[in-house]
């Protein structure tokens, strides 16, 4: 049998892929499980995307290939969108790429930026794409440990020098995932002065840029001076428009980084369907209407939870964005085994902290995505678990 090369060697399992099948074996067993694991809330999507799927997805000239260009109606969405939400103008032929999911992007730009001997410094705990691809790519993966006495910020001025030397890119993803921290501006503004002074690609994730609460709205990193010199940020339908399995987004920045990217990609992959393309242009057009109710919806569930796991005896702290809730796991349990005790014992499925790096270790992330009462019924059963 071939062997697989070192690179590979070192992946670590990606968090959650083999959870659906476990899902299956416990349900199966006669469990009634409640699965607070995967960011995937079952939702609708917006109408007016379905409807758009379903006008265009006969048209002869959509299901040809897209590739990198895309569907031009989209890229106008993405710009219109960039400019309503952010106050943004952006190129939508040269700063604009389609993506197919951010994931995509996330996944492909070190391959334009990362050669041997590189690093890219990554958050840890962290989306584990940064990760996996940087490693795929031959770099070396930087994991910056994110600390609650750091608001789960990574200090760029404690980077040793010869790291940062070596540095071509930084991962940065606020609202975080999983720790649900937001960045202050003069956060994002010293992360685009530290990346104009060292020649690093500023790789901003803003997948959860939609999910803020209580009248938070996150930042996109291109509002700040320079950033346009330095940064590429990462947008995502997925989690805004309950659209995860339609693989849709964009990547947004500085117009060398996104025709990097675009090259790279015209060897992976030939475009996302431009009927999806369609759907995803008309959810863009119609989200001033449509996003503020799906937001609302997460924030009643945060609220839910939170009480719910306070009272269970958790110690919570009420995140301002993202549709998790990162709570330590009590009584210094590793999270793995929290988590496995809350799924034998209990039926309920989180994500142990350290599941998307070491640097989680003493938390567990918890996904709203089940209604009010689930969640109720999710925390008491968790605070079983800890009893
Ligand atoms: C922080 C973060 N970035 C990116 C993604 C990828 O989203 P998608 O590829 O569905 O756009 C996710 C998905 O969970 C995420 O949590």
């Amino acid at each position: 049998m071939p062997k697989t090369n070192a690179r590979f060697g070192a992946l670590p399992p990606f968090p959650l892929a083999e959870m659906k099948a476990m899902r299956r074996k416990i349900e199966a067993a006669g469990v009634d499980v409640i699965d607070l694991g995967a960011g995937d809330a079952p939702l609708d999507p917006p109408d007016v995307a379905v409807e758009r799927l379903g006008e265009t997805a006969h048209l002869k000239s959509h299901s040809r290939y897209a590739f990198q260009v895309g569907l031009p109606s989209f890229r106008d969405a993405i710009a219109a969108f960039m400019q309503r939400r952010f106050g943004v103008t952006v190129d939508p032929t040269t700063e604009v790429l389609p993506l197919i999911g951010s994931k995509d992007g996330l996944a492909h730009l070190p391959f334009a930026y990362i050669g041997t001997g590189d690093a890219a410094v990554i958050p840890d705990p962290g989306y584990q794409s940064y990760l996996g691809s940087v490693t795929l790519a031959g770099g070396e993966p930087w994991l910056v440990p994110l600390r609650p006495q750091n608001d789960f910020l990574i200090p760029l001025d404690e980077l040793p020098t010869d790291v940062v030397d070596r540095t071509r890119i930084l991962y940065l993803n606020y609202p975080n995932n999983p720790t649900t921290a937001v960045a202050p501006d003069e956060y994002l503004k010293e992360a685009i002065r530290f990346c104009a002074h060292h020649d690093v690609v500023l790789a901003h994730d803003n997948a959860y840029s939609e999910f803020g609460f209580d009248g938070y709205r996150p930042r996109s990193i291109l509002e700040f001076d320079g950033a346009r010199e330095v940064a590429v940020e990462f947008h995502s339908l997925s989690k805004t428009f309950n659209m995860t399995g339609w693989r849709l987004g964009w990547a947004v920045g500085n117009a060398e980084m996104i025709a990097a990217l675009t090259k790279v990609k015209t060897f992976m992959d030939t475009g996302q369907f431009m009927a999806v393309q369609a759907a995803g242009a008309a959810a863009l057009e119609n989200a001033d209407a449509w996003v503020p109710g799906n937001i609302g919806l997460f924030q009643k569930r945060r609220d839910c939870a939170a009480a719910a796991l306070t009272s269970a005896g958790f110690d919570i702290t009420v995140p301002k964005a993202t549709m998790y809730l990162w709570v330590p796991v009590p009584g210094g349990e590793r999270s793995e085994v929290f988590a496995t005790r809350a799924l034998e014992q209990e039926g309920v499925i989180v994500l142990p902290g350290a599941a998307l790096g070491a640097g989680g270790e003493g938390f567990f992330r918890i996904a709203l995505t089940v209604d009010g009462e689930r969640l109720e019924e999710a925390a008491r059963r968790l605070g079983l678990v800890v009893s």
